[in-house]
């Protein structure tokens, strides 16, 4: 099964985006995390700078929508050409909908679950979804320590898809690094975002390089 490879430029300099977006071209997306100080207790950017660093990017975006009122926004996103948007299940009453909202705009739609948020409620709803994030630190920030107890979900996660049969991406994100990447790869997670572990090592692409022989070296 692929992997997948996704650095997070949350950890990147914010005024040297387009210089550390050319650091990782060997990536798979480049995820980018939207932040918007109501859902999470941080800020980051909004629609405007997605459209530009879509621009700029030679690799297709995997934008992480961790704010509120998605319904209303998701779509702006997805209309920027971004490849995947994904939104958080805590964010809407309206999953289902507005995922097929997103694919009628041409992108892959994603729900995402923050660490204490159940996923037997969605497990029927697969079908829906193009990739489904299992957020394994607290939303917010980058730099936190990968959350153990998220692994037993994952797990669950990955059996319900081999089962469904779907075309369905399950990522983890949060505390991604060559240590950890071993242990959701071996719950089942094909899809990895790494932000502190990719840019703070001061070598982004070969960074990419070990984090991907890491995931292959543990298929299940
Ligand atoms: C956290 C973000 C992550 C963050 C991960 O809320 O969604 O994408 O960048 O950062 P690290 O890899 O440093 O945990
Ligand atoms: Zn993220």
């Amino acid at each position: 099964m692929a992997v997948r490879i996704n650095p997070s430029i949350l950890a990147a300099d914010f005024v040297n985006l387009e210089r550390d977006i050319a650091r990782i071209e060997s990536a798979d997306l480049v995820h980018v995390d939207v932040m918007d100080n109501h859902f999470v207790p941080n800020l980051t950017f909004g629609l405007q700078m997605v459209e530009r660093l879509q621009d700029v990017s030679a690799r297709p975006l995997d934008v992480h929508l961790m704010i509120d009122h998605v319904d209303r926004w998701a779509p702006d996103y997805a209309r920027t050409g971004a490849y995947s948007v994904t939104f958080h299940a805590e964010a809407t009453e309206h999953p289902v909908e507005l995922a097929r909202t997103l694919r009628g705009l041409g992108a892959r739609a994603g729900i995402a679950l923050k660490p204490g948020t159940d996923v037997e409620a969605y497990l029927p709803l697969l079908a829906e979804f193009d990739q489904v994030l299992v957020m394994t630190v607290e939303p917010g920030f980058g730099g936190q320590e990968f959350m153990l107890s998220t692994m037993p979900k994952l797990r669950r996660l990955r059996d319900a898809v081999d089962k469904s049969g779907a075309d369905l991406w399950l990522q983890v994100d949060g505390g991604v690094d060559l240590r950890t990447i071993s242990i959701a790869r071996d719950a089942g997670a094909d899809t990895f975002v790494a932000g502190s572990a990719v840019f703070r090592s001061g070598h982004p692409a070969e960074q990419i390089a070990l984090l991907r022989a890491a995931a292959e070296a543990h298929g299940h």
